[in-house]
Parts: structure tokens; sequence; C-alpha cells
């Protein structure tokens, strides 16, 4: 399972690339919204950090900006992903960035039949976003679970995306049902790499170590 970063914040980008467990990133107007600086340059200096694929989002609502808005945003890099929201002109656009060979991914997916279209659509990827749903007392996982076996069942090429995730079992139920990609915010992957018993247990080896005569490095947080 790839393992994308949702943020806009570069330097949760370089921590995360620099430890190499990075598959990818995902932003959107919200998560540029809340960086200092121009979005232009902030997706401009993410696609360029990162090798694999950057979602960007369009922000037209109308097929043909929407394409045209693809069309730039695709000039930003080889990576670039089109984030594309899926409304029926969502959709329209989306057929003819697929034939052109354009990468997208279907945003703001709430049910299997929405990405079921998005795929016969020829998108790249479909975001169901879970906790958005869990939210308001439905149960995200389960959409992800028709999603990814309809996808089975019909061989769609389409990689099903997990967004919107709120806690750590989460990433573990997304990789249980087979989903392709999670997208997480940074303080979820922070507390994917933690356990209280590997710290615990690091700073025993450490004191036990000092305690025989040796000097150990201190224990960065
Ligand atoms: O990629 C966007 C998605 O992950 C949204 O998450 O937390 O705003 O529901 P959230």
């Amino acid at each position: 399972m790839k393992i994308f970063l949702d943020t806009a914040n570069l330097e949760s980008i370089k921590k995360y690339n620099d430890m190499g467990v990075l598959d990818g990133i995902t932003t959107n107007p919200t998560l540029l919204s809340k960086e200092q600086g121009s979005p232009e340059e902030i997706m401009r200096a993410i696609v360029s950090m990162v090798r694999g694929d950057v979602s960007l989002e369009v922000i037209g609502t109308e097929s043909a900006q929407i394409i045209e808005e693809a069309h730039h945003l695709k000039k930003y890099g080889q990576n670039v992903v089109v984030k594309i929201p899926m409304i029926p002109e969502g959709l329209k656009a989306l057929t003819t960035l697929s034939s052109e060979g354009i990468s997208t991914n279907v945003t703001l997916v709430f049910s299997a039949n929405q990405a079921l279209l998005a795929a016969k659509a020829g998108a790249t990827y479909v975001s169901p976003f879970i906790g958005r749903l869990d939210d308001i007392g439905h149960n995200g996982m389960s959409i992800v679970k028709s999603i990814v076996s309809i996808f089975r069942n019909y061989q769609f090429k389409t990689q099903v995306l997990v967004a919107s995730i709120r806690h750590p079992d989460h990433v573990v139920q997304a990789a249980e049902i087979g989903a392709d990609v999670v997208t997480l915010p940074p303080d979820i992957l922070g507390k994917l790499m933690r356990h209280p018993l590997t710290d615990k247990g690091l700073e025993a080896f450490l004191s036990d170590w000092e305690r025989i005569g040796n000097e150990s490095p201190k224990l960065r947080k």
C-alpha cells in the first residue's frame, strides 16, 4: 500500500520525504489556505521536492474550465495528478483528460457508485473520504471495502486512495481491505511510527549502557 502525505506544508513534506516513507502527496484548497505564500509557488515547490505523484486540485466547476486548469497544472511537472471533484462536469472533464493520458484523482467521493462512475470515466485514483462519513454516523471504511471489491470484480485499473483519515487504525483497516493508497495528515503519519514500548525499551537500553560506564547519545523525541 502506498503512503501519501495529505498536506501543503513544505516542512512536513521534507521531514517525511527524508525518511523515505513517502510515495506521494495530496493537496487541496483548504490545505493550501493554511500555509503562508502563494498557492501556485507552494504547489510548484511540492512537485519538485517529491518524486511520486502529487495531486493538485482544480477550482473550476465547468468541464471546459477543469480541462484548461488541468493542462496548466500539468506544466508544473510530470508527477502532477489533477484532482477533480466528483460532480457531473468533473466526470465530463475526466473523460477528456483520461483520453489525453493525464493522470487524475477524483475527490470528494462518498459512495461506491460515485467511485464506479469515476473508474468508468478513466480515473487514475478515486478518493473516498472516510473520516467525513464517520463524522456523520456512517461507516466510511465499508465504502472502501465495496469500492475495492467492485474494482476487483471488473478489473478496473483505477486505484483506491483512502482519504480523510482520522487515526492510525484507519490505516490498518485500509491495508487489510487491500486499498492501493492511504493519504495521511502529518500527525497521523507521525503516530504510525511511534510506540510507547519502543521508546521505553530504547531508554532502558541506553541507561543500562551508561550504567556500565559508557556514554550514550541523547535521545531525540
Ligand atoms: O485529501 C483531503 C482529505 O483527506 C480531507 O480530509 O480531514 O478534511 O476530512 P479531512
